[in-house]
């Protein structure tokens, strides 16, 4: 491991890393565009100048392209590496728009960070000659917008097409003053990863089109959460905001976009376009009401009296016939809710069949990159769980269901049309009790004795654990919508009522139950055993 001193700090850094690298392990801020650990190293912005000394010679060297070598001396502030950062913000500035007051990405661009950090480039502009004008506001892909007069033309955009997609969609072409991004002839931007060249992008010209000009980012809150939009667990950023209804066409949004958080061992910096853009279910068509059948007739009611009468009519089938009672767990839930799911409904009041994920099968798209055909993100939890119970194989629930020889069902997120076909008016009839949990609105849901609404992952705090069976935390951003409840909570309260202890009061509770019972299930946040480096977030998204 080489050893290099940057400012008169000395760092031991990885044989091969490059110079800047060295600067940011020795928490130096070393300016720069073009350079980013996820990319081949392009060294075309030249902002990232330092001064090296070595074997008694001193040089001026881009620091994103130099290797490191054994007694490196490094100087990231002498007059000189200013003046030549300088050199480059002015020339970079030359023909870039002054409109940061409109530009959507004010308050996370480079270029406006450095000239603040920086100072005045000159007093007053050099230029002789008119600004050049590129085009401005193209949509080149239906997710992302380009607007080459802000591009700095660091090609880290390019560079990701080429290396990480391979798809190769953008590019740049003439030369010097005239270099221009663009689109490769008869291509459109609409990869599966598209959204990614936005949080690459260090200045305004990649935006999304479906964030521009929504918030100012300085108005978003963040909490830190995983994708649930397959079996991958990628790590995310939801950022939302609750304060500023927006005259925008959906007022009551309140997640804005989610940006991907850097884990090295799931998704480094990378997130799916479906992940990315998949936000809109959590604000549209929730289910917000507890609804409850009595005399044939739907009403809206309160909880107290929901759970109330749920657990007289659970009690009531469990004491008698409780090979009559199947539950359907749902591989949406987090660990914690499905811990108490099963130790209350299967464990203690005993039903005589469960399985889980018998909707939203395998139907996705699967890449070998980050995505997952499994489009779920917690089924590895049901398996390690043995959530599947009962003498038959997988799947035949419904069979028995149809069969009649369940009478009383409780289902977690399941669509019940899709997975009965068209049985499914045939077989409610043979229901005597059907207790549903769900979070958005179905066309089916007047059929259900007892409807509750419950949070999404976005609305509660637990963890979900991913294909490998890594176990990762999610964090609640805002309460649930309406009146709907976090499943643990509504499963914790049931219990009471029925009389059952459940082993724990508490999502702390149950993590430590899980961490103990269940075999081969991971540590919380496993994945944070190799937390981001500082080299790693220096280029997350910002
Ligand atoms: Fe760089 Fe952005 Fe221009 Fe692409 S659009 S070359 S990421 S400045
Ligand atoms: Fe080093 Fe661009 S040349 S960051």
């Amino acid at each position: 491991m080489p050893t290099v001193i940057v400012d008169g700090i000395s760092v031991d850094v990885r044989r091969g890393a490059r110079v800047i690298e060295a600067c940011v392990e020795a928490g130096v801020v070393v300016p720069h565009f073009c350079w980013h650990p996820g990319l081949s190293p392009s060294g075309n912005c030249r902002m990232c100048q330092v001064e090296i000394e070595h074997n008694g010679r001193s040089r001026e060297a881009v620091s994103c392209i130099e290797p490191v070598t054994e007694g490196m001396i490094v100087r990231t502030a002498t007059e000189e590496v200013r003046d030549a950062r300088l050199g480059v913000l002015e020339f970079m500035l030359l023909n870039h728009p002054v409109d940061c007051p409109s530009c959507d990405c004010a308050g996370e661009c480079r270029l406006q960070d450095y000239f603040l950090d920086w100072g005045n480039v000159a007093e007053g502009s050099r230029r002789e000659t008119p600004q050049l004008h590129k085009p401005k506001r193209q949509a080149v892909g239906p997710r992302v917008m380009l607007d080459s007069e802000r591009c700095v033309l660091c090609t880290r955009c390019v560079r990701f097409l080429e290396e990480v997609t391979g798809t190769a969609e953008l590019g740049v072409e003439e030369r010097a003053a005239l270099s221009t991004l663009h689109l490769a002839e008869g291509r459109e931007l609409d990869n599966p990863y598209s959204g990614n060249v936005v949080d690459l992008c260090p200045v305004g010209a990649l935006t999304d089109r479906d964030f521009r000009f929504t918030r100012r980012v300085w108005f978003l809150d963040r909490a830190d959460s995983v994708c649930p939009g397959c079996s991958r667990g990628c790590n995310v950023e939801i950022q939302f905001d609750l304060r500023h209804p927006h005259k925008s066409a959906e007022p009551s949004r309140r997640v804005l976009r989610l940006k991907p958080r850097y884990n090295r061992e799931i998704n480094q910096w990378w997130l799916c376009d479906r992940g990315r853009y998949g936000y809109g279910g959590i604000d549209e068509g929730r289910l917000t009401r507890v609804l409850i059948r009595r005399d044939g007739q739907v009403t809206q009611t309160d909880w107290d009296d929901a759970l109330d009468e749920a657990a007289r009519k659970l009690r009531s089938v469990s004491d008698r016939h409780p090979e009559q009672l199947a539950v359907l767990f749902s591989p949406q839930m987090t660990n914690e809710s499905l811990l108490a799911a099963r130790t209350l409904f299967v464990d203690g009041l005993e039903a005589g069949a469960c399985d889980y994920g018998l909707t939203g099968e395998i139907y996705g798209e699967e890449d070998g990159f980050l995505r997952r055909a499994d489009l779920n993100p917690n089924r590895r939890a049901c398996e390690l769980m043995k959530l599947h119970r009962g003498a038959f194989p997988h799947g035949e629930l419904v069979e028995r269901i149809a069969a009649g020889e369940i009478r009383a069902l409780v289902s977690f997120r399941a669509d019940l049309p899709e997975l009965l076909g068209e049985r499914f008016p045939e077989v409610l009839s043979g229901l005597k009790l059907l207790i549903v949990c769900d979070t958005h609105e179905r066309r089916w849901l007047d059929r259900p004795d007892i409807l509750l609404p419950v949070a999404v992952y976005a609305e509660q705090d637990g963890s979900f654990t991913n294909f490998e069976g890594r176990v990762q935390r999610i964090h609640r951003a805002f309460p649930p919508a309406g009146d709907a409840r976090v499943e643990l909570d509504l499963l914790l309260d049931l219990a009471g009522r029925v009389g059952l202890k459940l082993g724990f009061r508490t999502l702390e509770g149950a993590q430590r139950l899980l961490a103990q019972e269940l075999e081969g299930f991971g540590e919380i946040d496993g994945a944070s055993r190799s937390p981001a480096s500082r080299v790693a977030k220096e280029a997350a998204p910002r």
